[in-house]
């Protein structure tokens, strides 16, 4: 899909960077390698950061990987707020994974719990409330010098995950503004995504503000509608067992999937800006013909609009690949790459 869409453009992304619909094509299809190095430790959550998973995701046919990256909890909480040497090391080693197997990846910053105002996970460090926003641009400039020799068409950065909460539309609009300039001083031809307020949801689209003429951004949105099939039973979700044995997708259920990527649709039409769902997909306790039927339902739902997409996520509680047993949930994986 990528490489049909590139051709068009010459060899490279940058070749045709004002094109939107390249843009957004060149993300294709992509998974998350998610819940590991996003987690308050490497393992916290089960997973460590392991080849095996890029080759995994490149011998499955996907695109690119989103790597979400929780950098609040490996840098120093005062200036010049530090990113440890060590942990960056393992993001390095993603990146050079991702680009052996012929990936994509977006970097992104996850869980930075004190940006958004939420609890920090147990173990973590608060730091200073009136150097939160000042870490964050901080971290970026890090990021950002330290890959700047990358291939901008090939590793992408992402701001930030859902922004939410302390972080409402207007203080998100004027923060990411600070932290892209941060991250074009270095960087200046990156591709770099950035997604609405309110948790990425498509309706928050209205209250993004994104700089003119900065052409290479692209938007993304996460879609976990129906919400109570998605995410029953997942134990982060107070009340979500009551949704057990929710099934997927009635007419009804393909209209709430419909109605948030028309909205994303009429916005990325308006803004001429191309658009990346960058998380879909259901938890583990779901029925899995219910999940096949989802993850093949949005997945044919966004590529009709001509977004791309990457879906949550490869190995962990959402997967679709068993790491334990080095085996595939098939007819998921198949719902979601094989035509
Ligand atoms: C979070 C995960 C969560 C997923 C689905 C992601 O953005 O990082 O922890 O499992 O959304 O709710």
């Amino acid at each position: 899909m990528a490489a049909a869409v590139l051709s068009i453009c010459g060899l490279s992304l940058a070749a045709c960077a004002d094109a939107p619909a390249a843009q957004t094509h060149a993300l294709g299809r992509g998974v998350n390698i998610g819940n590991i190095l996003d987690a308050p430790y490497e393992g916290a959550w089960g997973l460590r950061l392991e080849a095996e998973l890029f080759a995994r995701a490149r011998e499955a046919g996907f695109d690119t990987v989103r790597l979400p990256v929780r950098w609040s909890s490996h840098a120093e909480a005062t200036s010049p707020y530090r990113i440890d040497e060590a942990f960056f090391r393992r993001v390095d080693f993603g990146i050079a994974e991702a680009l052996r197997h012929g990936l994509n990846i977006v970097v992104d910053m996850h869980h930075y719990k004190q940006l958004d105002g939420d609890p920090p996970d147990p173990g973590e460090a608060m730091v200073d409330e009136a150097v939160v926003d000042e870490r964050f641009v901080a971290m970026w400039a890090q990021i950002a010098e330290r890959y700047r020799a990358m291939s901008v068409d090939k590793v992408f950065f992402e701001l930030y995950n859902e922004p939410h909460g302390r972080l409402a539309a207007g203080k998100w609009n004027a923060l990411l503004r600070k932290a892209l300039a941060t991250v074009r001083a270095a960087t200046p031809g990156r591709f770099v995504v950035i997604g609405p307020a309110d948790h990425n949801r498509a309706a928050a689209l209205s209250g993004l503000s994104l700089p003119e003429d900065d052409r290479r951004i692209i938007v993304t949105v996460h879609l976990y509608e129906p919400y109570n099939f998605t995410h029953q039973g997942a134990p982060w979700i107070a009340g979500s067992s009551d949704w057990l044995h929710t099934r997927c997708c009635s007419n009804e259920q393909r209209g709430d999937v419909v109605r948030v990527l028309e909205l994303a649709q009429q916005w990325a039409r308006r803004h001429d800006r191309p658009m990346w769902v960058g998380e879909f997909g259901s938890y583990e306790a779901a029925e899995y013909d219910s999940r096949v039927e989802h993850a093949r339902l949005v997945r044919q739902e966004i590529e009709a609009r001509g977004f791309s997409w990457a879906y949550w996520d490869l190995a962990t509680n959402f997967g679709i690949f068993d790491f334990q047993r080095h085996a595939w949930h098939s007819a998921i994986k198949n719902a979601l790459l094989a035509d």
